[in-house]
């Protein structure tokens, strides 16, 4: 039976769409699992969404929608979007679904059953965004957290003994010191237990959308203890079936919990602690990374500085994403994002040095070898030079293995472009294309050499990197005529495993390069993804507009993206004959009340006149806009915003630093219903 790996993500709170904030856990993750199942375990990869508490509640009601629409939108997003990421999650859990909702009761009652909780009354300060109990007084007195002010509390409540497990916690920390990683994350969670432990409240009386405590309804379970139960009653725990029994038993404890470091103390605190209460074993790991940075600060909803992943992968593609966050963030650390930084490395790292070694290597075996690996003498024509590049390949496979291993993707990654850099030399050194041109037996030996050593050293890094670049690297290895790669176990990985007479798969370049116009593209997409955005949750567009369409200004509806979209981001004709656009005039137009972005507008379109609410209040008073002729997409479903709804999608560019939008138009008088293609 194969060694078992299971690893989780924070589930994420769904009062926020995802950025690539959320992307990086995930993509991290999802990376270390690729990894396992090379490596052959028997690997259960964990992600979801966090649903409950005040901080959802009041969302919802801000939004002016049910918490449960709330959260089934949100959820959908984050799925949505792994599913476009090609995340290899394993199963996906929702805190509001019966099987969580259960364990969670079955969690609560096990501590309770074991005394470790008791009634009492809370009276202090609360911080709804970290949804922490802190030590502040005084009404509005700011979270020590996030600096945000803290409400008061007054209720009766569930406690559970957390001031009991100060010195099990402490030994534990001692003990396993690969517990909590990296080192700094561990020294400030003993540092926070020894300055003492106080018994902390588990239920509420005063919110509604939570999970009620077994046997007294009036309360919810706190929305952490019910969301670190996330863990274990998505692989079965407090299930009654036989199955589930078996799958919990297999699987936990968790070999890695992935976290940001924000949610440091949750997880390496409250978390051991509530499971000792249960009686449940212990994660082995809990590891935390740093954030990541844009323009500065923390990328988050609340501060405005956020970037879709979707603006990433639109234009650029799946791995020159992952690529950038593994490659560039020292783990652990805080990193900065910048669109700048992005298109540097993948065109210096993937198009230039990955790419140009694949396309060179294989463009020369298909012209000098008919597309068949050509064999290696290990005798005639060798030289030195060869058999250091076996040796620069061997110590790469180790050295990536021992830095992944330890988290540190960005120097794994490094030491494996190492051998990318030595490989590209050696063909510049030794010139395959001038062998080519004699005619000699010994420089065709040569030749074949040469050529077989490059190509080699390319599937190394192609079997390498694949747990962190799984698409082009896929394609690589097809080229390289290996099929697939996903049967291929990193265990069997070294040096020389490469057939002679292999036959070449169809050879194509994997990484195109990206020009200026790349940075201008996401940047435009971002500056229209905020000014669609301007409801404050509604559903996004899982796609952006293609870089060459113009903005939308009416939020776009969710909708999956072409399956086919190019990895440049570009789509095909029929694509784009989806979109119905209408020449349209308005006849009436308003101020939508308490949203300074948004126009509700009655727009004719030739055969009725639809309403239209649009974001485009800040460039256009209402009254300039009567009689004017735009352009609307038609078909797109119907959707609401402030509760009115929207039948038609305004089309406009986006312009300056803001993407303040200017309306598309025509020079020439035209019909009003006239179809644009
Ligand atoms: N719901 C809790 C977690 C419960 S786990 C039992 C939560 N959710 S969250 O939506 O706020 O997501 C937090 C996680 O998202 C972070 O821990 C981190 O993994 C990721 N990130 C969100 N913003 C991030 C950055 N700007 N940078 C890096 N990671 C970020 O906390």
């Amino acid at each position: 039976m194969p060694s078992k790996f299971y690893i989780t993500t924070p589930i994420y709170y769904v009062n926020a769409r995802p950025h690539i904030g959320h992307a990086y856990t995930t993509i991290a993750c999802d990376a270390i699992a690729r990894r396992q199942r090379m490596l052959g375990s028997d690997t259960f990869f964990l992600t979801g969404t966090d649903e409950h508490g005040q901080k959802i509640e009041r969302s919802a009601a801000e939004a002016g929608i049910t918490p449960q629409q709330l959260t089934d939108r949100i959820a959908g997003e984050f799925r949505g979007l792994w599913d476009r990421m090609n995340i290899s999650y394993d199963d996906f859990i929702r805190t509001t679904e019966p099987r969580h909702k259960r364990g969670v009761q079955e969690m609560f009652r096990r501590i309770r059953d074991n005394g470790h909780i008791y009634k009492g009354s809370y009276s202090g300060q609360y911080c709804v965004f970290d949804e922490l109990y802190v030590d502040a007084t005084g009404a509005g007195a700011p979270c020590p957290e996030c600096g945000r002010p803290t409400e008061t509390v007054k209720e009766e409540n569930y406690f559970f003994k957390l001031s009991a497990f100060e010195d099990t916690l402490l030994k534990l920390y001692t003990e396993r010191p690969d517990f909590i990683r990296p080192e700094t994350r561990r020294n400030e969670v003993m540092a926070f237990v020894r300055g003492g432990l106080r018994d902390l409240s588990i239920s509420r009386t005063t919110i509604k959308w939570g999970i009620p405590v077994p046997d007294d309804p009036r309360h919810v379970i706190y929305v952490w203890l019910d969301a670190l139960s996330n863990y274990c009653t998505a692989i079965g725990f407090g299930s009654p079936d036989k199955k589930d029994q078996q799958k919990f038993a297999r699987y936990w404890p968790a070999d890695v919990h992935m976290i940001g470091k924000e949610i440091v103390r949750f997880h390496c605190v409250y978390w051991p602690a509530f499971l000792m209460a249960a009686g449940l074993p212990l994660p082995k790991s809990i590891v935390a990374h740093g954030w990541l940075l844009f323009e500065e600060s923390k990328m988050s909803k609340s501060r405005g500085n956020i970037v879709r992943a979707e603006t990433v992968i639109d234009v650029l593609g799946n791995d020159a994403l992952r690529y950038f966050l593994l490659r560039e963030v020292v783990f652990g650390q805080d990193g900065s994002f910048s669109f700048d930084a992005l298109v540097q490395r993948y065109n210096s790292d993937l198009a230039n040095d990955l790419g140009n070694l694949a396309s060179r290597t294989l463009a020369m075996i298909t012209r000098y070898f008919r597309g068949e690996m050509p064999y290696p003498s290990s005798v005639v024509s060798r030289t030195p030079a060869d058999d250091a590049i076996a040796r620069t390949a061997e110590a790469a496979i180790a050295s990536y293995a021992s830095l992944w291993d330890d988290f540190q993707f960005s120097r794994a990654l490094e030491a494996a472009w190492s051998l990318v850099a030595a490989v590209n030399k050696y063909i510049v050194d030794n010139e395959p294309w001038a062998v080519a041109e004699k005619d000699d037996e010994g420089s065709r030996a040569r030749l074949a050499t040469i050529l077989y050593t490059a190509a080699e050293a390319l599937r190394i890094v192609t079997a390498l990197a694949h747990a962190a670049i799984p698409e082009s690297t896929a394609r690589i290895w097809e080229q390289l005529g290996l099929g697939d790669i996903s049967r291929f176990r990193l265990t069997d990985l070294k040096w020389g495993q490469s057939q002679h007479g292999t036959k070449l798969g169809k050879v194509e370049p994997v990484f195109p390069r990206a020009d200026k116009s790349a940075i201008e593209r996401m940047q435009q997409m971002e500056q229209q993804r905020t000014t669609t955005q301007a409801a404050p949750i509604a559903p996004a567009a899982t796609t952006g507009p293609s870089p060459t369409t113009p903005a939308m200004v009416t939020p776009a509806p969710a909708a999956p993206g072409p399956a086919a979209a190019a990895a440049d981001g570009r789509i095909s004709i029929d694509d784009f004959a989806k979109v119905e656009m209408r020449v349209g005039q308005v006849k009436a137009a308003e101020k939508v009340k308490g949203a300074d972005k948004l126009l509700r507008l009655e727009v004719d379109i030739g055969t009725e006149v639809r309403q239209v609410v649009a974001g485009i209040a800040e460039a256009y008073a209402p009254e300039s806009l009567i009689g004017r002729k735009v352009v609307l997409v038609v078909n797109l479903q119907p959707r609401k915003l402030r509760g009115l709804e929207s039948n038609a999608m305004i089309v406009a560019a986006s312009v300056g630093d803001k993407g303040l939008p200017v309306l598309a138009g025509f020079l020439e008088d035209v019909p009003v219903g006239a179809r644009l293609k």
